[in-house]
């Protein structure tokens, strides 16, 4: 089951440039499952048309208190009643204040006075208006009431100007409004991840990779955090940021994610090899920069050590989970790794297939054991990766019990 699954989350939308998102906004909401209902501030209208966000969210979008026929179909007192949590994106200055000062005097302001569920804001204004004395003191006492913060991030703004303010972007977002639901049963479980690929140099100024860009991983790390696991999460060169909560040990090569790996596998509960690490390691890296003084140049490769089933080894081996890239015969070759390795679960992808796997935003997998197989349908990793590590999660009772 996805985490927003049937949460009731009212999305508010006060008048800030950063309103354009939104409906990208509650289509992903919609996407994990939750049910939207968008309240708009007049000035929100300025910006987007509530037809817009009926469309997408499907549900008539509330924008006035003293409306005679949208009390009758859902008055505000029922709406706040209604909903798990709101979330108001962006907030400008603007609402902030006026729901820091208690007002009523719209819709929006009224619905953060009459309901019980948590309050999300997504700040987004000129940086000068974020950093002004008024807009952090009102943030501080809404801060100091149990409203959630969620930014302002930092970057160019709408203005030119560039600094904090920044509404966050949508899929971080829907990322923190899956947090706030999420079941947290991993608790009492540490997970060692690898992720992204690994450089084998050549010399000082090349090396040997390949493409994979880390996104599986990172978002294998993302959802364990969430569910509430102690992460270390070690990496290969990526442009990714590292979830918020988990230890990142960065790395270069095969050598130091091995070195790392049999450091920090035997404390850990699970382990998940979803690194693409190179088989190969160039035998004597030249000190100083190759010259191109031959026609043809020849390298020799020698193997890297097989990290998985290296720790797969350990005598006190966590549980392990490997990958399998393949190209074809999928279903053969993650089986033989499976064996071969020593592992417990193996999440096999056909590369192959476009649009998914290697530097994709989205993947599909099947994981095999010993004795069945899951389907993990075409969805975007984050997705996946939720559903994947419930399943490891799954496999790692059972084999407990
Ligand atoms: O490259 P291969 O298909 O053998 O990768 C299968 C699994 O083994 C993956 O989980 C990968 O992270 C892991 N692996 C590893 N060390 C290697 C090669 C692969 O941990 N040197």
């Amino acid at each position: 089951m996805q985490i927003l699954q049937d949460k009731k989350i009212v999305l508010g939308i006060s008048g800030g440039i950063a309103a354009y998102k939104t409906p990208e906004l509650v289509r992903r909401l919609k996407e994990h499952g939750a049910d939207v209902r968008v309240v708009m501030t007049d000035g929100a209208k300025a910006f987007i048309t509530p037809l817009t966000l009926q469309a997408v969210s499907g549900n008539a979008v509330a924008d006035s208190l003293l409306d005679t026929q949208a009390e009758l179909a859902m008055g505000h007192i029922e709406l706040a009643k209604w909903a798990d949590l709101i979330i108001i994106a962006p907030a400008t200055a603007d609402i902030i204040a006026r729901i820091a000062a208690g007002m009523a005097n719209d819709l929006l302001t009224t619905l953060c006075l009459a309901t019980s569920a948590s309050i999300a804001l997504a700040p987004a204004m000129n940086q000068q208006m974020w950093h002004a004395l008024a807009t952090q003191a009102n943030v501080k006492t809404l801060n100091e009431r149990g409203y959630l913060l969620w930014g302002p991030g930092c970057g160019e703004q709408a203005c030119g100007d560039v600094g904090l303010g920044r509404m966050l972007e949508v899929e971080e977002l829907v990322s923190l409004g899956s947090d706030y639901f999420s079941d947290k049963y991993l608790q009492d479980q540490h997970w060692v991840i690898t992720a992204g690929p690994t450089r084998e140099a050549i010399d000082p100024v090349r090396y040997i990779s390949n493409y994979s860009s880390g996104k599986m991983g990172y978002a294998i790390a993302h959802a364990a955090v969430r569910a509430g696991a102690k992460v270390t999460l070690i990496s290969g060169p990526v442009t990714l940021n590292a979830p918020v909560g988990c230890q990142l040990i960065s790395v270069n090569s095969a050598e130091e994610m091995h070195l790392q790996a049999l450091l920090f596998a035997p404390q850990c509960t699970i382990f998940v090899a979803c690194a693409a690490v190179a088989d190969y390691k160039v035998a004597n890296i030249a000190a100083q920069k190759i010259k191109k003084t031959n026609d043809v140049m020849q390298l020799e490769l020698v193997r890297n050590h097989d990290i998985v089933a290296d720790v797969a080894n350990l005598a006190d081996k966590p549980f392990m989970v490997g990958f399998a890239a393949e190209t074809q015969n999928v279903e053969q070759y993650a089986r033989g790794k499976l064996v071969r390795k020593n592992l417990d679960l193996i999440a096999a992808n056909d590369v192959a297939k476009s649009g998914q796997g290697f530097n994709s935003d989205d993947n599909a997998l099947t994981l095999f054991s010993a004795i069945d197989k899951t389907d993990i349908p075409l969805a975007n990793k984050q997705i996946v990766a939720q559903q994947l590590v419930s399943l490891i999660n799954q496999h790692y009772l059972a084999k407990q019990s």
